[in-house]
């Protein structure tokens, strides 16, 4: 037998990454060399680019669970060690000491602003934060009970029909228009979708309010009469926003990268994003966790018995908020949500029978086998529910908050891959499974 020949498969240029060695993949008797790349927190990769022109061979990873889509400088996370970090700013530090409006420049310019960029920035979005009239008109169209989810996807989708004058991908200062547009209209949009499904007038925004207060304001303020936002709430809500900003490459975040990828438009692209996130398995996920706890105590409150269900395979359900693709440990975010939620509770006398199933549940399951081998932990869904509810935000508008907060990361990866040399349109291989070649039948003669 022949020594296998050794082919080198030359790296593109990851940006950001470093070559790490070579990794030797065996196939058809021939050796190929597979380049190392390695990231600045010491994670590596295998870089394939070049394995189908070099072997006629494709790798397949269903749900991308070991595919690495791009390199990124947004955010870090270790999910074994519950480690999140915003352009390397740890969560815990910017939630305590940064507001969502911060972190969303911090994610999209990649440097804490100075205050005079801060407060330009500020500037620039109150003055965005009205939507065209026409568009308000929408809202009359669609269903009283339509889900603001479905509302907020369209309504975002559709401001690419309004601002035609900033849809240029490729050029700064239309996106940057672009970019303050959403981030100042989006509160907005979501809060209108609320005020449909109750009937009442939709509140202009406030721009001498902060970006929480005014979504306060607009959810929760009617005409006739005065309304105050309470500043707990406002800072509950900031620190809920900032939490959910970025988590790498997860499902929305990757729609709006491979929607951004054929050169869409950023609101074409942020609305598929909102489309992925609203899958109970993503975002979804809050509503339905409270959905879950709100069952459990209308069945007396055993939680021992859907911790069980849990574990059946073939009963189809699943405890929501718990688990997590990435973290197989305590998720960060969970930790600081869970803190505020005990905080904001304490502070408004607030007994909630569902923040004590939530307790009783977790208490349940990471005492339980099951949860333990699978290092199954609550995530960021399990308490951000009993903070919405303390706050009487209804449960169909806790998928438009996580999207209200994660747009500052959707955004800042689609203008990461714009930016990037090696950017290409996305589109994944297959291996066909289906029928080989066969002659077409007429239909007199089909059995
Ligand atoms: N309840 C019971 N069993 C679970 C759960 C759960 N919540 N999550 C995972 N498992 C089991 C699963 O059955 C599997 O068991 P086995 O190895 O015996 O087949 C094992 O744990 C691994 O699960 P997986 O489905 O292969 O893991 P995944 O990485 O594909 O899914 C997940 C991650 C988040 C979709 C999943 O944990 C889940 O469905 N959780 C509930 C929904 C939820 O809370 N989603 C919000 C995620 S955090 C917010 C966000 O980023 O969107």
């Amino acid at each position: 037998m022949s020594a296998p020949t050794s082919k080198p498969v030359a790296a593109p240029p990851w940006p950001g990454s470093k070559a790490d060695g070579v990794a030797r993949l065996e196939l058809n008797g021939e050796t190929v060399e597979i380049p190392v790349v390695i990231g600045t927190e010491g994670e590596r990769a295998l870089d394939i680019a070049k394995l189908r022109a070099t072997t006629g061979a494709i790798t397949l990873d269903e749900g991308y669970v070991n595919t690495g889509s791009t390199t990124s400088a947004i955010t870090y996370l270790d999910g074994e060690k519950g480690i999140l970090r915003y352009r390397g700013y740890p969560i815990e530090d910017l939630a305590a000491k940064a507001d969502y409006v911060e972190v969303a420049y911090l994610l999209i310019y990649g440097k804490l602003p100075t205050s005079d960029e801060l407060d330009s920035f500020r500037m620039s979005l109150s003055l965005h934060t009205m939507i065209h009239e026409d568009m308000r008109n929408f809202y009359s169209g669609f269903p009283r009970d339509a889900h603001p989810m479905a509302i907020v996807g369209s309504v975002v989708g559709a401001l690419s029909t309004f601002y035609q004058d900033s849809l240029d991908v490729r050029d700064p200062r239309q996106v940057e228009v672009s970019v303050h547009r959403l981030l100042a209209k989006l509160p907005t949009i979501a809060a209108y979708s609320y005020k449909k499904s109750v009937g009442q007038p939709l509140m202009y925004p406030r721009n001498d309010l902060g970006y929480c207060e005014n979504f306060l304001h607009m959810m929760f303020a009617v005409p006739c009469e005065e309304y105050h936002v309470d500043p707990d709430f406002a800072e509950a809500l900031d620190m809920l926003l900032i939490v959910h900003a970025d988590h790498e490459q997860n499902c929305s975040t990757s729609t709006v990268r491979m929607v951004g990828s054929s050169d869409a438009n950023l609101f074409a692209s942020i609305s598929a994003g909102i489309s992925a996130l609203w899958g109970p398995l993503h975002g979804g996920a809050n509503q339905a966790c409270v959905e879950m706890l709100e069952r459990i105590g209308a069945d007396g409150g055993n939680v021992k018995k859907y911790v069980d269900l849990a574990k059946k395979k073939d009963s189809g359900f699943r405890l929501m908020g718990f688990g997590h693709r990435v973290y197989k440990n305590y998720d960060p975010r969970a930790k600081l949500i869970k803190a505020t939620c005990d905080k904001l509770l304490a502070k408004l006398s607030i007994r909630d029978p569902i923040f004590d199933i939530a307790q009783q549940l977790e208490e349940v399951a990471l005492a339980d086998d099951y949860f333990i081998e699978r290092k199954l932990y609550p995530n960021v869904d399990f308490y951000s529910g009993v903070i919405y509810r303390a706050m009487g935000i209804p449960v169909q508008m806790f998928t438009v908050l996580f999207a209200m907060g994660r747009l500052a990361g959707w955004i800042a990866h689609w203008i990461e891959m714009h930016h990037s040399p090696t950017k290409k349109i996305c589109r994944p291989r297959q291996v066909y499974t289906g029928e080989m070649r066969r002659e077409f039948l007429p239909i007199t003669k089909r059995t």
